[in-house]
Order: structure tokens, then sequence, then C-alpha cells
């Protein structure tokens, strides 16, 4: 049987960074913007249902926030549904977003992700950044989610004898991008040097191998492809999207240096779509951390084990190269408002598939892949879109 595409017929998203912004107007920006974005315009009446991604970091809103999107977004009445996995919480809020499509329920669907992260004191930022990892051992230890990647990236510069700069190539090339994103956290672009040189946060890792912690939301339309035309001539198709989750723990995982959640995700995205990985133009990938960079690219079987950092190190991975990974400067740069980012990737998706990324445009861009990770890898989901 041959399934009802969905189609991304509309695309927003807010400024990331320190913002003065509530999460209220965050989250009515992101969703006034993606309705603007609609070519032919839309009345907010066809959105069936909505889905939001959001950790509720800090406690804001603990509960029931979805009531919050249907009022901002003025689609009173809607059935609108949280989805709470961590990082991945928009990636996964967009997969079922994508299957109400598919199923027939709805014609219109919104998705949107939110964080609103800097509005508490640190320690309770320490704590919520904490939130999402194994809780009996990772953080009775005492390891912060910095600590947890930082065991991962020893363990796989261990492994493989990837030289300290392969990381630090990850971060100059991903605030090279981001200086080229008006909405991007940071927007400067910083030298190998000054990332090998910068404060420690957790061994190995130093300042610019992190994320920082961020302000955003980021909202888009999907449309089931029998109707995607009546709002644009350029939709971007969902061609197909996978998902898996693997241990909370990293002692409990097979692996510390493969995530099992992103290759299950991504061998069910590339069956689904019909799509070879030479096709893809270029890759938006859950970058939380520099090392994070380098285990996508091998999970998504875009790099053998051990070689991701040599195809950084080559400029493979930059605008310009043969295949750019995150143009819009990725977690590292753009920021990584939590439940915002698999949102953020999609929208990125959007624009780039059209030719509307601006300076940071991948030439001819066709075809597209998305990786949002929830924690330290324990949920994943990969999304690939094609014109
Ligand atoms: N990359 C580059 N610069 C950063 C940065 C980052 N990740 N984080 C902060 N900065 C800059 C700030 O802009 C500021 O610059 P300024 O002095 O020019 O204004 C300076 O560093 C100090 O900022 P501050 O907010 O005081 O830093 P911090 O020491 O409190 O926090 C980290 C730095 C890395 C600990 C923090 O960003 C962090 O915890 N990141 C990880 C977030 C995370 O775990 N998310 C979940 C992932 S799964």
């Amino acid at each position: 049987m041959t399934r009802r595409r969905a189609a991304v017929v509309g695309g927003g998203h807010t400024r990331f960074g320190v913002l003065p912004e509530g999460p209220r107007t965050l989250l009515r920006l992101a969703v006034d913007r993606a309705v603007e974005s609609v070519d032919r315009g839309l009345d907010r009446a066809e959105i069936g249902e909505a889905y939001l991604g959001t950790l509720g970091f800090s406690g804001w809103q603990l509960g029931n926030v979805s009531a919050v999107l249907a009022e901002e977004a003025r689609t009173p009445g809607i059935p609108v549904t949280r989805v709470e996995n961590a990082c991945a919480s928009a990636g996964f809020a967009l997969r079922a977003g994508v299957r109400t499509i598919e199923s027939g329920a709805r014609d219109l669907v919104l998705v949107a992700g939110l964080e609103k992260m800097n509005d508490s004191p640190s320690t309770r930022r320490r704590y919520w950044l904490g939130v999402s990892g194994d809780t009996e051992w990772e953080r009775l230890a005492g390891l912060t989610f910095a600590g947890v990647y930082g065991l991962m990236a020893s363990a796989y510069l261990a492994e493989h004898g990837t030289p300290r700069e392969a990381l630090a190539a990850v971060a100059v090339k991903n605030h090279a991008h981001g200086a080229l994103n008006p909405n991007a956290q940071f927007q400067k672009p910083i030298t190998i040097e000054q990332a090998l040189a910068s404060p420690m946060v957790a061994d190995p890792l130093r300042l610019y191998d992190c994320c920082p912690v961020t302000d955003g939301a980021a909202a888009v339309l999907l449309a089931g492809e029998d109707v995607a035309r009546r709002f644009t001539d350029t939709p971007v198709f969902v061609a197909g999207d996978g998902a898996g989750s693997d241990a909370l723990a990293l002692q409990d995982r097979e692996s510390m240096t493969r995530l099992a959640a992103t290759r299950r995700a991504a061998d069910e995205a590339f069956r689904r779509s019909g799509f070879d990985r030479d096709s893809i133009d270029f890759l938006e990938v859950h970058d939380c951390f520099t090392i994070a960079e380098l285990l996508a690219l091998e999970d998504l079987g875009f790099a053998a084990p051990g070689r991701s950092g040599a195809l950084e190190l080559s400029g493979a991975t930059r605008l310009g190269g043969e295949r750019p990974v995150n143009p819009d400067g990725g977690l590292k740069a753009k920021g990584h408002p939590i439940g915002a980012t698999g949102a953020s990737q999609t929208y990125e998706a959007f624009v780039q598939l059209r030719g509307q990324a601006g300076r940071r445009q991948v030439p001819g861009a066709e075809r597209a892949l998305t990786h949002n990770v929830g924690g330290s890898g324990a949920t994943a989901t990969v999304t690939l879109f094609g014109v």
C-alpha cells in the first residue's frame, strides 16, 4: 500500500540565545512566523492537530503545556499533545505529526518545539541539565551531561587514535556556519587555536566543544501531499523517517562509542524513503558536544567507525565541501534549546530545500537528513526530506 506522504508547507523560527522573551511569547513568535511563511496563506482554523516538543526546563509549566500552544497558536479547541523525549522531544513530535498526516486523520498539523533555559538560577539550571540522564548511577556519581560526553570522547579518542584537533575542527566549522545564520546564538567564527585553548569543561571537552544554554522556539506546518499544493508550489516532502532507543545509562550500552538508537533510526529512515546515502546533499546532526557529531556521522552511515575525524579535518563537511554538515551552525553555534532543536532542524531542511537559506544556502540542495538525539543517545530520530 502506498502511504500518504507528509509535506512541510511552512516553517518559523525565533532567534536562539539568551533572550528576554518568555516561553509563551517564543511559541507565539515561532508559530506566527510559520503561518506567515505559507506562500498561499493559511487559515488557522484548518490546523487539525498539534504536537509540542519540550522538556519543560527548570519546571516552567511541568504539565499540560499543550494548552499554551493552542492558545498562542490561536487554534482553540484542537487536540495538542506534548512530547517529552529530552533533547529529541521535537524530533519525536515531528514523527507523531507525520504519522497523523500519513494515517489520513488530519490534513494539516502543527509541530512546534520550545525551551526557555536562561530564566532560572544557575544551581537550578545545573540540576535540569542533568535530568535526561541516568539518575541512579550517573547523577549520583556527580556526572554532568558534559561529563557523560567527556567519557564518550575519551573512549573514542583512545579507541581510534583520533587527534584532539578533530573535535576542534567540528567546533570551528559549526561556528563558521553559525556566523552566516541570523538566528544563531553565536555568530562569530573561531580559530582552531581558540578551540584548543578554551577553558576545560569535562576532559577532553572544552568550552568550544559544548553547545550553549539556549532559549528559543521553532515550528513547522505539515500537510498531506494531496492538499500541500493548496498552500505552496514548493512543498518539502518527508520521504521517510525512523526512530530508536537504547539503555539510558552509558554503562548499560553495548558500546560507548556507537549509538545504537541512531543506527536503528537511520536504517529505518533510509529503508522507508528508498533514498541512498550518496544522494543526501547535507545533514543536520545532533552535535550537542563535538564528539556527538563524530559519532553521528559514523552511526548514520556517512563514515566508517573511526573515520569521521579525518572527514571533518578534510573540509568535506564544511559549506562548499562535498556534503555539508550543520549548515545552520548546529547545536554548537546556533544553540540548543532542548525541546526546540528537532523543530529547528526541520525548519532548516525546509528553508534549504526551497533555496531560502541565504548566506548559508547549500547550493542546489534537494535532499536532507536531520538527526535528533535524546540524552546521551538513549533516544533518536532520523528524518529524510526531499523536494
Ligand atoms: N560555546 C561557546 N561560548 C560559550 C558557550 C559555549 N557552549 N557557553 C558559554 N559561552 C560563552 C558565553 O557567551 C560567555 O561569553 P562572554 O564572556 O563573551 O559573554 C562566556 O562563555 C561565559 O558564559 P557562561 O554562561 O558564564 O558560561 P558557563 O561557564 O556558565 O557555561 C557551559 C558554559 C559549557 C558549562 C554551558 O554552556 C553548558 O553547560 N553547556 C552544555 C549544555 C548542555 O549540557 N545541554 C544539554 C546537552 S545534551
